[in-house]
């Protein structure tokens, strides 16, 4: 299986501050990554991502940097990552950055040159319009929500900001930046980090500011004046150029949002210096919400509509490109909450989802958690929701007169807040995260934690993930199987040698599907339930399963 290592890599992502305390000050921190890497290598993974760790006023969890080549205390020391690389390397797995290149924090030093020294080269590093008197430029709105321009009163201009007030633009238009960008990727390079996720890298190019969104809204989200402009893959891919001359086996894992296939095969274009996979966030096409209620829908819970996702999974694995097999990460519910079932079948239904998507073509992106069907925080108070989105939510429905609990619970289960709870590691308090009461609330579950999960969903997962390393599940086509409106999710691997079914049953229901797989050997199961007759299949609720079906009539 030649090809290049991150085609055979299997990707957990950690949340730094929610994985293990070391220190006992109720955040995660890198001594705590180190001393779980047996967890993670255990599990078969050969590679891990970790959310930003640079010093950062964690306006927004880290993603405001203040310095990139120095690690945030909270965190640990650069000795303490430069042990992590060497101890995950020790064990064949390879560490990959999250880089954050849109934006930096307004703590950076560029930054507060930029406010003090208006004619120095910093100013220029960030997004300036001349906005004498505190005008707008436009009405683009920002995703934090209000205007993406902040007035310097003392300057006579505003800056621009897609995300936080805190956390201005890189202007990517400036030689200088890119060039500091660049310096930044080979320092982390040089201390032998394999890879970045590179974070909201398609922003990083803006249209012509006179330009206006149309629409009611004061300050709607304005993507086709700030995303995936023409400019994004030239900058880019000047940058990932120089990258992969001094350094030819760094990985990158671009962030596209808003990326449908077709959009991901032009930014995975092999002839072009570019990324080499993309995550996007239109994987999971959702029903209307299923509660009735006059309140934002972000905050409401939804099901996925599994027709259109089956559409959307099979443009993706039939587009020219490697895909991203994922389900969760820290700016989503976690998935089990979402669509799947956390009441009598939370472990079969964890073990279905992990199955159906991460036997298909691509790179499986787990989420730490996900292999002990962790599942979203419960969270009791409104201020322990940090999003304000959230919390606008909470306020509305009280005004409204909604019953506080049933605010909270929706809220618990929507929000990214709640994907974001200390890891369960054990039967004690905190959940053997910490000795101290985490940064981010925990569930106390004794029946779900890596200890009590070993022989259960984290046994299932290790054999998963053995199967997905081998070559008909790395080089294999894919190919749907129709099953019609049943609500049973059906694909065939195959290369010139092997063939096999993947079978998943995503509702509560027993499905009868027909056909004759009597005679094929079975590779994996989520559980025992099911009854193979001659010409069909018991499938039971939430069952997964996996037949070898070479030379097994069909
Ligand atoms: C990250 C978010 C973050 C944002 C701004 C993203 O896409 O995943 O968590 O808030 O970029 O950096």
């Amino acid at each position: 299986m030649a090809g290049k290592w991150w085609q055979q890599a299997v990707i957990y992502q950690i949340y730094p501050k929610s994985f293990q305390d070391s220190n006992h000050d109720g955040i995660g921190d890198i001594q705590g990554i180190i001393q779980r890497l047996e967890h993670i290598a255990d599990l078969g993974i050969n590679t891990i991502w970790l959310n930003p760790i640079y010093t950062s006023p964690q306006v927004d969890n880290g993603y405001d940097v203040s310095d990139y080549t120095a690690i945030d205390p909270v965190f640990g020391t650069m000795t303490d990552v430069e042990q992590l690389i060497q101890a995950a390397h020790d064990r064949g797995i390879r560490v990959i950055f999250d880089f954050v290149l849109n934006h930096t924090s307004n703590q950076h030093i560029w930054f507060q040159k930029a406010l003090e020294e208006p004619a120095s080269d910093y100013h220029d590093y960030y997004v300036w319009q001349e906005t004498p008197g505190g005008g707008k430029p436009n009405n683009w709105g920002s995703f934090f929500g209000g205007s993406v321009w902040e007035y310097v009163p003392s300057l006579g201009k505003s800056y621009f900001h897609l995300f936080a007030k805190e956390m201005p633009d890189l202007n990517w238009q400036n030689p200088q930046v890119r060039e500091e960008m660049f310096q930044i990727a080979a320092f982390w390079a040089g201390k032998g980090v394999d890879g970045f996720r590179l974070d909201a890298f398609i922003h990083i190019a803006k249209a012509d500011f006179s330009k206006q969104m149309s629409g009611e809204e004061t300050y709607p989200i304005a993507e086709p004046y700030y995303a995936n402009l023409p400019a994004v893959k030239v900058y880019l891919s000047e940058w990932i150029g120089r990258l992969k001359a001094h350094f030819p086996e760094l990985f990158f894992l671009g962030e596209a949002a808003s990326a449908d296939a077709t959009l991901a095969e032009e930014y995975c274009d092999p002839e072009a210096d570019l990324c080499d996979a993309v995550i996007s966030f239109r994987y999971f096409p959702e029903k209307e919400p299923t509660i009735r209620a006059d309140l934002p829908k972000q905050f409401l819970p939804k099901s996925l509509d599994w027709q259109a996702f089956k559409k959307t999974m099979a443009q993706w694995q039939q587009a020219d490109i490697y895909p991203v097999l994922y389900w969760n990460n820290h700016d989503l519910p976690r998935a089990i909450s979402r669509f799947g079932d956390t009441g009598k079948w939370r472990e079969r239904s964890q073990m279905m989802l992990a199955g159906l998507m991460y036997l298909q073509r691509g790179l499986p992106l787990l989420y730490y958690g996900e292999e002990i069907a962790m599942q979203q925080l419960v969270m009791l108070e409104i201020t322990a929701f940090q999003e304000e989105a959230a919390r606008d939510f909470l306020r509305e429905g009280q005004e409204k007169g909604y019953d506080e609990q049933q605010l909270l619970e929706w809220a618990s289960l929507t929000s990214k807040d709640a994907s974001r709870g200390a890891m369960q590691w054990e039967n004690t308090d905190y959940a053997g995260f910490s000795e101290t009461a985490p940064w981010s609330g925990v569930n106390q579950e004794p029946d779900f934690t890596a200890a009590s999960q070993q022989n259960r969903v984290t046994a299932f997962y290790r054999q998963l993930l053995k199967l997905k390393q081998t070559e008909l599940f790395i080089a294999g086509n894919w190919e749907m199987i129709d099953t019609g409106e049943l609500p049973l999710f059906g694909y065939r691997r195959k290369t010139k040698r092997q063939d096999a079914i993947v079978l998943a049953n995503h509702s509560a229901e027993t499905i009868e599907y027909s056909a004759s797989l009597a005679e094929a050997s079975i590779l994996l199961a989520n559980t025992a339930d099911f009854q193979i007759k001659r010409d069909h299949i018991i499938v039971p609720p939430f069952g997964m399963i996996v037949f070898k079906t070479k030379g097994v009539e069909k």
